[in-house]
């Protein structure tokens, strides 16, 4: 380490910041010993003691096999959701189509749909994808990681859920994959203040059937058959209050099958539905 960086990281951790975590920002932002790029050191660590998340200020983050352009634009990729991949890709294993088509709602950063169709890729699989978000700001940023790893199957749509899905795609997508806004509004006031830094539409969603937070669940579990190929499976993200909620909309909703996961920490979280 050079004197410039010992003396900045002794200087910045008195700043309440996490040692650790000024050692990630001057790896980040000292690209030489100029005042330029010291400066640069700096603001990222004003930016972080003010509040704002590591992954904003550091610009990128890592999910599975990729490192993705991360910015307020979009929700910042969580863990459990590197499990809900896992979880399609186990069932892509067992489907019968060698090109799978997938669709990614709510795609956010891309992190769902990419990392499918990265770890396709790297298994010879030749996939395509379909991204949804209602968000245009999200989409950039979604494409911005596509062409960082040269994903080009891959199409971006401005749709609020499968309203503006070409209507070619019914009844022909392999995986849907989904990690949608399930917080209530309720709820959402008594959470981390670091949330308020993500976009409040990627993580809030209206109460329904009596569950705070359950609008988006439940519109993508009632729309998604219409959608599935005969074999295909709807892989989705929930919040831990609404296994119940998601098991009767799925029996209503005309699933042959499904199966309900817990993530790492033992919480209800996903649902895995065949067609
Ligand atoms: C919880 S974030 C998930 C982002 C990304 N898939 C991930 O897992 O990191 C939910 C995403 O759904 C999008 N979204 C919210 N409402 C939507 C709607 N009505 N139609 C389409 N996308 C929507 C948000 O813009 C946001 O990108």
């Amino acid at each position: 380490m050079t004197d410039v960086k010992r003396q900045l990281l002794d200087e910045l951790v008195a700043s309440g910041i996490e040692r650790r975590e000024v050692r990630w920002i001057i790896e980040e932002f000292l690209r030489d010993d100029s005042s330029r790029s010291v400066a640069n050191v700096r603001n990222a660590v004003e930016r972080r003691v003010n509040g704002a998340p590591l992954q904003y200020v550091l610009g990128h983050w890592p999910f599975r096999e990729l490192d993705l352009d991360v910015d307020p634009r979009a929700l910042i990729p969580r863990p459990e959701t590197e499990e809900l991949v896992g979880l399609a890709l186990e069932q892509l294993a067992f489907g019968n189509s060698s090109t799978p088509l997938m669709l990614d709602l709510g795609c956010g950063t891309g992190a769902i749909g990419l990392s499918l169709l990265f770890e396709l890729r790297e298994r010879g699989i030749r996939a395509r994808l379909v991204c949804v978000d209602a968000s245009s700001d999200a989409l950039d940023l979604a494409r911005t990681n596509a062409r960082k790893y040269d994903l080009t199957a891959v199409s971006f749509v401005r749709s609020n859920w499968f309203d503006d899905v070409d209507a070619t795609f019914r009844g022909t997508f392999d995986v849907i994959a989904s990690n949608p806004p399930y917080v209530s509004a309720l709820e959402m006031l008594t959470l981390d203040r670091v949330l308020e830094y993500e976009p409040r539409d990627a993580l809030v969603a209206p109460d329904a059937m009596g569950v705070g937070g359950f609008a988006d669940v439940e519109h993508i579990i009632r729309h998604a058959p219409t959608w599935l190929s005969p074999s295909g499976v709807l892989v989705l993200e929930h919040g831990e209050a609404q296994r119940d909620a998601v098991a009767a909309t799925c029996e209503q909703s005309g699933f042959s099958s499904f199966n309900l996961f817990d993530d790492v920490s033992g919480k209800p979280r996903m649902l895995v539905a065949q067609r």
